[in-house]
């Protein structure tokens, strides 16, 4: 298989999340540039017009009038979140702070994950959830004038320190999290833009109290981890090159192209510069001998959303891999522990799961068979990619899971390796 030309994959999803919801707050109107026209988006945007805000259609460069921090409505409809856990629990953060209650519900995958890590801080901070089933959506938030909270999340969740940072933002109180290593720190750097006094030291963010939000102009770069499809792509490809454009490079989120190039792949970076107080960059990758790796705690919340494509790579290379230390996997959109050693087992690889990881034994042999990613979008991109590699013929069911973060995903495929 032969890779070439250049891919710009859509927006990042976590900055695009961010940029609706912060543009919503904001004092004056924001722009949002290059935002990701995706389901998960359009679940932040439907809750968001909910609770009062106008949001246009979706566009290239799109403004939002902001209704100022607390000037969100009460909802008349519950809020349906749909797929989307960073819509839930973000905001989550923000009903929490405001003087009504919302209802959340999502869809099958979504009601099953666990919203008890955002209940328990916003909870102490003052508000009040309940729960009709475990501690899954449908959720009732009831908001009020919440207290400052000094918060030890004894895990990484950029989701939960997100959704503590905006209901302190919103209730104008103090807030510390301390996470065991740093999760992506997108809510930091766009508050910070937005005039708020947040630190970052280590694995802990304090914010001050803060009056308002000043409009923001959010440049929305390209999403690293839908770019990782491509990076796995060339780097099990045959010959040629790819490039792939103005990708966020944001040290919380490489944690894959890291692994990539401790395995032997041929990754540099150009044109590297610094875009809405993010670091972007284009990514050329060339095809290379991989080799086996294991990757451990510490790196995991880097490459979180990778795990699955990682694991798809080393398969597809023939090479070992070993993960621990991502129970975390578990309460994915789907169990990606259970759902990627499943997968690849159905296509031929040797796989096996552990209870906080997974494990991969490298065989070179062709990988055919049907995939069910389980209505996991990134399962369906990397067991795709997998099946781009020459000599291989993966079916993947439900191929139109992807439009959760990359509608085009299936189309920019075909065009990389035509
Ligand atoms: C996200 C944070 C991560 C990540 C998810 C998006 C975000 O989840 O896996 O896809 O936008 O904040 P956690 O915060 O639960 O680790």
């Amino acid at each position: 298989m032969k890779v070439h030309g250049a891919v710009r994959v859509p927006g990042d999803k976590s900055i695009s999340h961010r940029a609706l919801i912060l543009a919503s707050l904001g004092t004056g109107e924001s722009v949002i540039r290059g935002i990701l026209d995706a389901d998960d988006v359009a679940s932040t945007a439907r809750v968001l017009r909910a609770m009062g805000v106008q949001i246009p259609a979706f566009s290239e460069s799109m403004r939002i009038a902001g209704v100022g921090v607390r000037g969100l409505r009460p909802p008349r409809v519950s809020l349906d979140c749909g797929n989307s856990g960073t819509t839930t629990r973000l905001v989550a953060g923000l009903v929490a702070a405001h003087p009504f209650a919302a209802r959340f519900e999502g869809d099958e995958s979504l009601s099953r994950r666990p919203m008890k890590r955002i209940a328990e801080p916003l909870s102490y901070m003052g508000a009040r959830f309940e729960f009709e089933r475990g501690d899954g959506l449908p959720m009732t938030v009831r908001g009020v004038d919440l207290r400052s909270i000094d918060w030890d999340t004894g895990g990484s969740s950029a989701q939960v320190k997100s959704a503590i940072l905006l209901a302190g933002v919103i209730a104008g109180v103090e807030v510390r999290v301390t996470e065991r290593a740093p999760s992506r720190d997108h809510t930091e750097r766009m508050l910070r833009s937005m005039g708020v006094d947040v630190e970052n030291d280590g694995n802990q963010v304090c914010l001050r109290p803060a009056r308002r939000l000043a409009a923001g102009e959010f440049e929305v770069p390209a999403d690293p981890s839908s770019a990782a499809m491509f990076v796995a792509l060339a780097a099990m490809a045959d010959e040629g090159e790819l490039v792939l454009e103005d990708v966020c490079l944001n040290p919380t989120r490489t944690g894959f192209i890291a692994a990539v190039t401790r395995m032997g792949g041929e990754i540099s970076r150009e044109a590297v510069r610094e875009v809405s107080g993010e670091e972007i960059g284009s990514l050329r990758i060339r095809p290379s001998v991989l080799e086996a790796i294991s990757i451990g705690e510490a790196e995991i919340p880097a490459l979180i959303d990778e795990l699955p494509l990682l694991a798809c790579l080393a398969a597809g290379c023939g090479v070992d891999l070993e993960v621990t230390g991502a129970a975390e996997l578990r309460v994915k959109e789907s169990d990606r522990i259970t759902t990627v050693v499943d997968n690849l087992r159905r296509v031929g690889a040797q796989a096996e799961e552990l209870p906080d990881g997974l494990r991969v034994r490298g065989v070179r042999k062709s990988l055919v068979g049907t995939v069910d990613p389980h209505g996991d979008h990134r399962i369906a991109m990397a067991f795709g990619v997998l099946g781009a590699v020459r000599g291989n013929r993966v079916e993947v069911k439900h191929p139109g899971t992807v439009a959760v973060s990359y509608p085009g995903f299936w189309n920019d495929l075909k065009k990389a390796v035509a």
